[in-house]
Order: C-alpha cells, then sequence, then structure tokens
C-alpha cells in the first residue's frame, strides 16, 4: 500500500510541488519578518514557506525552537507547522521535521544530555549506544520531531579539527558499529511515532586537509574505500532511512555533486534507498564557494544529478523553486530524477505514519519524558570514562581520606560539560544554565561523610588548600563549541590550566586530573600527575560519572577510542598509521596514550587466542576464541579486542587493525572464553597500484590475530 499511495500522489502532483518536497527550511524562515529575527511565526512566512512553495521538510538546525524553551511549547511549535502544511497544501502533504538530537534531546532545555559520540564511543559498547539513540527518539517524537540528523559515522583522526567530539572515535570497525547501533536505536524506538535516523557526513568529512572544517579532503582511492568508506557503510546498512552528505570536497569534487559518492557507492553497491540530504547551504556552495557553476539553476542541476533528494536551507524557498524550475527548463534536470527524488521523500513520510498521525499531544511533551532517562545517561556516562593513570592506586579515593581539594575552572561549569550542540549551536548560551550535575557537586554527593571537600577557586588557594589535603582533583578542559569554532590549531591544554596543575604536583600532595573535553588535549606541565581520569563531554549526569569513578562506586571499563598524542605537531595522529622506512612501524605511532588504553581497578588478563582452523579461503568468516580472566578481587567489564597483522601483504598494512571486539562482564576470578567471527570485509583491501583499484579484495597470504599478547595465525588462500 505505500508504493501505490506514492504513486498515487505523484501522479497528482504539479511540478512545482513537487520541487517543493525537495526542500528542507529552517524554520527560522517563518517567523518575524522571515530572516532570522525569532519571534512567533507569521502568518504570510508560513505562507511563502509552506503553501507557495510547498516546502517538504522544515529543520530546527542548531537548536533554533520556541523563545520559552520547554518540552511543551517544542511540541506546539512543530503541530503549528504541521498543522499549516497539512491544511495549506492542496494535497494535505505532512511535512518532515527534523533536528540534531545527537546526544539526547538536545534542543530543549532541560532534557537528558547524554555524552557527546566521542565519550560514548569510548564505551565500546553498542549496546549503551543504541539504548542512547532510542532515548532521543523518544524524546525528540514526544515534541513531534520525525527526523534526528544523528548519528556521525565520521573517523576523527585529526584532533585538531573542530568536530572531532562529534564522531564515535579513530577506528572504522569501532565508529561503524556503534553508528548502526545508534541507528538501529533511533529508529526501532518504542512510542508514538517513528524516527528517521541520518547517517552523516557522507563521506570523508573528518578528514579536511589542515584541519579546518570544511576544508578539502585529498584522499587516495585506496584510503577511502579501506578506511573511510566502511564506518558510514555499516550505518547505511543498519537499515538507516537517510543520509546527509559532507559539505567540504574530496579529490577536487564537492561531495554535494558527486555522483561517485552518491549514486554509485551509496545507491549502486550498498543498495541505498532513501533519501539523501545535503548539508546546510550546501547547494548553492557549489555556486557561491566551489565556483563549479555559473548560476543557481546549474548548482542545483549538478547536485540534484548527483543523487541528491533534498536540499536543506537552500537560502530561501524561492529560489531553490525558481532554480530548480529553471533547471527543468533547460533541460539539465529530467522531470523523472525529480520524481524518483519526491518517490523517496514521499515514502518516508508514509513509512514514518505521518500521513496517519500528523500531530503529537502537546500536553504529554513534558519534562517526565524529555528528562527521564537520567540513568541511563548515568550509566553511558560511567562507561565512558577512561581511566588513563594511576599511579600507587591513587585512586579509588580512600574512605579514610579527611580532605579533597576541587581545583580547575572545569570543576563546575555544566554547560561547557555538555559540549556543542546543546539547547545552542555552539552550546548552551550563555546566560542560560542547563540542569546537570557538575563534577564539584557530584564529588560532594559521592563523598563519605567524614570527608570535607573544598573548592579552591584560583590556583593560588588550590596551592594553599593542598596543603593539608589528601588528595587535590582539578578538573581541567576545553569550551564548549560546535562547527567551524571549534577547530583548534593547537589542541593542548591551555597555558594557565597547565600552569595550575604544575603548581599543584609541586606540592607534593598526590593529584588527580580529570579532563572535560571533547578531544584528548596535549597536556604539556600538566602530565604526570598521580590519576588522569578522561571524562569527555559526558553530559548532565557528568558529574555522578566522574565520582562514581573517583570514589570507586564503578569500575572504569572506557577505554581510548582515539590516540592522545604527545606533542601538537604529531597531528594527525592515529593508530593505524601506516609504516615508513625512517623508523619502526611500532615507533612511528608515538602516543601519549594509545587507541584502546584505559585501566581498571582489577587486573585482566588474556589467555591464548585460537581460531576454528589455520587454514581457510578468503571468502570465509573466521571464528576465534579468546580466553579472557579477571584476576583481580573486583568485578569489571572488559573490553576485548583482536587485531590483525600482515607479515607478508601485498598491499601496505597498518602494523595492527582492530578486526573485532566485544566487551564482557567479568566477575572477580571469574575466566571466561569469548567469541569473536571476523567476516571476510574485515581483511578486504583496495588492490592495484598506487591509484587503487577496482572493488575491495581479501589477499591471499598469512593473517595474524592478536588479543592481549596472545595471537594466532590463520592462512589465507
Ligand atoms: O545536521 C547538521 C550538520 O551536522 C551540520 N550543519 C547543520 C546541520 C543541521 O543543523
Amino acid at each position: 500500500p505505500v508504493e501505490l499511495r506514492v504513486h498515487d500522489l505523484l501522479k497528482r502532483m504539479t511540478l512545482a510541488e513537487k520541487i517543493g518536497q525537495m526542500d528542507q527550511i529552517s524554520v527560522v524562515r517563518m517567523q518575524g519578518d522571515c530572516q532570522w529575527s525569532g519571534g512567533d511565526f507569521t502568518p504570510s512566512c508560513m505562507k511563502t514557506v509552506l503553501k507557495d512553495n510547498a516546502a517538504g521538510s522544515i529543520l530546527s538546525g542548531g537548536g533554533a525552537g520556541p523563545s520559552v524553551n520547554t518540552p511543551g511549547n517544542w511540541a506546539t511549535m512543530v503541530n503549528a507547522v504541521q498543522k499549516y502544511a497539512v491544511e495549506n497544501s492542496r494535497l494535505h502533504i505532512p511535512v518532515l521535521y527534523g533536528v540534531d538530537a545527537v546526544h539526547g534531546h538536545n534542543n530543549v532545555l532541560g532534557a537528558t544530555i547524554f555524552p557527546q559520540e566521542i565519550g560514548m564511543g569510548a564505551t565500546w559498547d553498542p549496546s549503551v549506544v543504541n539504548a542512547e539513540g532510542a532515548s532521543a527518539a523518544r524524546a525528540v517524537a514526544a515534541t513531534g520531531i520525525d527526523w534526528n540528523f544523528a548519528p556521525v559515522a565520521d573517523l576523527s583522526r585529526d584532533q585538531r579539527w573542530g568536530r572531532y567530539y562529534e564522531t564515535y572515535g579513530e577506528d572504522p570497525l569501532l565508529a561503524g558499529s556503534l553508528a548502526a547501533a545508534a541507528v538501529k536505536g533511533i529508529e526501532n524506538a518504542d512510542g508514538a511515532k517513528h524516527v528517521a535516523a541520518t547517517v552523516k557526513h557522507f563521506a570523508g568529512y573528518s578528514v579536511p586537509s589542515n584541519g579546518h572544517d570544511r576544508v578539502p579532503a585529498d584522499v587516495s582511492q585506496r584510503y577511502l574505500q579501506d578506511t573511510l568508506l566502511p564506518s558510514y557503510k555499516a550505518a547505511v546498512q543498519a537499515g538507516a532511512q537517510t543520509v546527509m552528505v559532507n559539505s567540504g570536497a574530496v579529490n577536487g569534487i564537492p561531495a554535494t555533486s558527486s555522483h561517485y559518492l552518491l549514486t554509485d557507492v551509496l545507491r549502486k553497491q550498498w543498495g541505498f534507498q532513501g533519501v539523501v540530504v545535503s548539508d546546510w547551504q550546501d547547494v548553492r556552495a557549489l555556486q557561491d564557494s566551489y565556483h563549479i557553476a555559473a548560476d543557481y539553476p546549474e548548482a542545483i542541476a549538478k547536485a540534484v544529478n548527483a543523487g541528491l533528494d533534498m536540499a536543506m536551507e537552500p537560502y530561501d524557498a524561492q529560489g531553490w523553486s525558481d532554480g530548480l524550475k529553471a533547471a527543468v527548463d533547460r533541460g539539465l534536470v529530467s522531470v523523472q530524477r525529480i520524481d524518483q527524488s519526491v518517490e523517496r521523500i514521499l515514502r518516508l513520510k508514509l513509512q514514518l505514519g505521518l500521513f496517519e498521525h500528523p500531530y503529537v499531544d502537546a500536553s504529554k511533551a513534558d519534562a517526565r519524558v524529555i528528562g527521564a532517562d537520567t540513568d541511563l545517561a548515568r550509566k553511558a556516562a560511567d562507561e565512558s570514562q577512561v581511566l588513563l593513570r594511576n599511579d600507587g592506586n591513587v585512586l579509588p579515593i580512600a574512605p579514610s581520606a579527611k580532605k579533597i581539594v576541587v581545583a580547575g575552572s572545569y570543576a563546575d561549569d555544566i554547560n561547557d560539560q555538555l559540549g556543542g550542540w546543546t539547547v545552542g549551536w555552539q552550546g548552551v548560551p550563555d546566560g542560560v544554565k542547563a540542569p546537570g550535575t557538575t563534577v564539584l557537586q557530584g564529588i560532594k554527593e559521592a563523598a563519605p561523610s567524614g570527608t570535607q571537600v573544598v573548592q579552591a577557586k584560583t590556583a593560588d588557594d588550590a596551592v594553599a588548600q593542598a596543603e593539608d589535603a589528601d588528595l587535590t582533583v582539578v578538573v581541567v578542559g576545553e569550551k564548549a563549541a560546535a562547527e567551524g569554532a571549534a577547530d583548534a590549531p593547537r589542541p593542548e591544554l591551555s597555558a594557565d590550566q597547565q600552569a595550575l596543575v604544575k603548581s599543584l604536583k609541586a606540592t607534593g600532595k598526590p593529584v588527580v586530573t580529570v579532563m572535560i573535553a571533547g578531544r584528548p588535549l596535549v597536556l604539556g606541565d600538566a602530565d604526570g600527575t598521580q590519576g588522569l581520569l578522561m571524562s569527555w563531554l559526558p553530559g548532565s549526569e557528568g558529574g555522578h560519572a566522574v565520582a562514581d569513578v573517583l570514589f570507586g562506586k564503578v569500575n572504569p571499563s572506557g577505554r581510548l577510542n582515539v590516540s592522545w598524542p604527545k606533542d601538537i605537531g604529531n597531528e594527525p595522529l592515529y593508530y593505524q598509521q601506516l609504516p615508513g622506512t625512517n623508523s619502526g612501524p611500532e615507533s612511528s605511532y608515538d602516543a601519549a596514550y594509545p587507541f584502546g588504553a584505559g585501566l581498571s581497578y582489577t587486573s585482566y588478563s588474556f589467555g591464548p587466542v585460537t581460531a576454528s582452523s589455520a587454514t581457510a579461503r578468503t571468502r570465509d568468516t573466521l571464528h576465534l576464541k579468546v580466553a579472557v580472566a579477571n584476576t583481580g578481587s573486583r568485578d569489571g567489564d572488559l573490553v576485548v579486542p583482536v587485531y590483525v597483522s600482515r607479515p607478508n601483504a601485498d598491499v601496505l598494512a597498518p602494523p595492527t587493525k582492530l578486526v573485532a571486539f566485544t566487551k564482557v562482564h567479568l566477575a572477580a576470578g571469574e575466566s571466561r572464553t569469548v567469541s569473536l567471527d571476523v567476516p571476510p570485509s574485515m581483511l578486504a583491501v583496495t588492490p592495484g597500484d598506487i591509484n587503487g583499484a577496482g572493488p575491495q579484495q581479501v589477499e591471499p597470504g598469512t593473517y595474524v590475530f592478536k588479543a592481549g599478547t596472545q595471537s594466532t595465525t590463520v592462512t589465507l588462500h
């Protein structure tokens, strides 16, 4: 019936109505004088967007929403938009409403805010990522929204890049597995309304050549195919209904106009059947920024012919309508090509149930729904904590501690702990305080009654207070920001923070550094404290999570999903760097803390790794078993990663590459054998000489699989 309805609608639509469906307009274009002035909707602006230009979709980019930011007001706002569209469009077609709920419903004040993706990646736990996706979907659905621009499936490989914290990490398998889990969570959440996920930013967005957002990427076909594409592919094949395009150019072609990416790879190779949306104003960018189109109709034609279905914020609705119409009149775009996109958009609306249920009950959109999942957010934040240093078992803090000093400007700042894309685009706007627990509050709540917790607000005070303290917790970090503004040519801890930690170290009293940041910051003079806990941007429950680990309520189980550079000159840094001749394969990767690092309060051992067979065919899935044991005295969750190396590869292989992982609970003293499968896709590489050619293949030869210190060898033929 969905297909019949799609075709019935399409048959009755005018060209102008079809063009409108391919248009996604910001909600602010319906307010005030229709240009960014905020305030209430005005009927004339609603009419221009939703009736005259029949826009198929509306978005609240970066959280643009009602002036009084409550869940009920969001639902009322979205219902009002929907009502206008349903009642005033000739065929009563509802709009798709999209937001960036990338870590909970982060547009609404009072929502449960999960760790940013970088912290979710450090959990190495698809089940908690899946649950976060479902929680975000329930929350946005309660406010009438049916499209979530999440997850990000880009890989973070350069700490300078400002959107590093929006990724699940540097590894294709880890990022792809978690993005796939998020897609399933978002799209299969229980609730009255279905929500579509978006795999973004397809493809190669995260490797701009100089670390600045939206600067072109130049990558070999081999790097693209073997390293950058797999995480998007995993998320797309998990069932994602939409894909958002990279704003940047890859190998000299803007992704928005790349037929290779949007059609050959995405649709023909991967079988994607959903909707492809551009990023913000990117169709116009083909003309204005990239200068590959003489005018707007030409720019539109390039994008649509490449495979784009919907343009996000094409400046104004009228411009898009006129532009695409002109492109058709000039013979640059065929009506058949437009029909294809409109079919996909209508199919999505029908699949989401929008025609039957265009509205939500705004009276039910309240804090109990939007802020319901604090336990889950705390679990996610707990699992995301990565303990990197624990000299002399300074942690967990002994219950006998009499005095703890809490220092550092990130100790009591909830907004920075939430990060960008929270309430506002660049993070919670100044003057607005989002709910949540800071690290200081978390420590105060968790400290035993006999332990005094003192906040030191200045460096001098911190040093003075440390003199008679058992321990100082110094909370350092980086200001919240988002696209563009978060780029950092020098991703290091600021000089004043380095000086603070240095002076605390000089007191001779134990110091534990907690970092609240979306990327590992070079520590400089702050290096070498007894304890180091990477907390990322841990969300509204972050203060509880940090305290859970500091006081030992939680045994830390997070592992680095990225590489921590020693120096800013190390960028870009990632563990899959290919070997060179000026250094051995191991020493060319010289991280302060490597990918996979992370301590716990118990000890683990890895026993033998075995394969079901010592030889196999290149098309076989390999079945491995890894023996693990908790040899300590505390229960814990252990990440079990399996890496492959190639002693005789035809195409240069990284010294090690993650090919399988799982996370298991091990009671104190428990031993277990874990089964892990390695499908051929994990071993496949692009063959050919320096340009790389054709589809990936698994090379015959020797494969060494390693877990912990143990390994096994399989010969493939
Ligand atoms: O979804 C985002 C994207 O990640 C960056 N540009 C704006 C979009 C909508 O807010």
